[in-house]
């Protein structure tokens, strides 16, 4: 099995999770995208969607799946979505595909969330894979030196720009051993929309896909 089969066999197990009627976050990314596409034929039976990012919406509605305003839908019964990586308490990093931010609304707005992705995502301390952070771009060098301050080394991530119009600096070199105290530090530098760091709100169910199969923690 290659990674991208095991990032599917993850989403075919997060299907078990979609109940009738319910309105259903769905993330971003390659193994968002498995879901997304499962999630087709469950179109009639669900009440409809809410997307993280641009991209999602665009698959979700290619698919005739219909995607809602998180503030029409309100509270989601449900979450799907992958991430970078995840320590074994399910805090986790993500944004590799920059929709950290509302990403991060939507899993706010979601009574669980569910995590899926391949095995080598699971490590024993978050911060080997860059931690994005999205930032308002006038304020971009003010936080890269606070970036550095903590030991990281930011890098401006080349050509890109978030569906709101933000930058994104990845930051190299953070051993992150304590994820709810650089969540919260991170996020109170000035020009800090959001970092990729996802503890405060961690998954509550992390979906691995493995060569021998699914593993489900906890
Ligand atoms: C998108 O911004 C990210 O948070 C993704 O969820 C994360 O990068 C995982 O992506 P893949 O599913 O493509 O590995």
């Amino acid at each position: 099995m290659n990674q991208d089969q095991m990032k599917k066999a993850a989403a075919e197990a997060a299907i078990a999770y979609v109940e009738p009627g319910m309105i259903v976050g769905v993330g971003t990314g390659s193994t968002a995208n498995h879901f997304i596409d499962l999630l087709a034929d469950l179109k009639d039976r669900i009440d409809g969607t809410v997307a993280s990012s641009e991209a999602s919406a665009q698959r979700l509605r290619g698919h005739g799946i219909q995607v809602m305003d998180l503030n029409t839908a309100g509270q989601l019964p449900l979450y799907v979505d992958g991430a970078d990586e995840s320590n074994h308490q399910l805090h986790l990093i993500k944004g590799g595909g920059g929709a950290l931010t509302r990403e991060k609304i939507v899993a706010a707005a979601s009574d669980r969330f569910v995590c899926i992705a391949d095995e080598s995502k699971l490590v024993d301390m978050l911060g080997a894979f860059p931690l994005p952070v999205e930032v308002i771009p006038m304020a971009r060098a003010l936080v890269a030196r606070e970036l550095i301050r903590l030991g990281g080394q930011p890098v401006l991530r080349d050509g890109f720009t978030t569906d709101n119009g933000n930058v994104i600096l990845d930051v190299d070199n953070l051993q992150i051993s304590d994820p709810v105290a650089m969540e919260d530090h991170i996020n109170g530098i000035p020009g800090v929309v959001t970092v990729g760091i996802f503890a405060r709100r961690p998954a509550d169910v992390l979906i691995l896909g493995g060569p021998g199969g699914v593993k489900t923690l906890p």
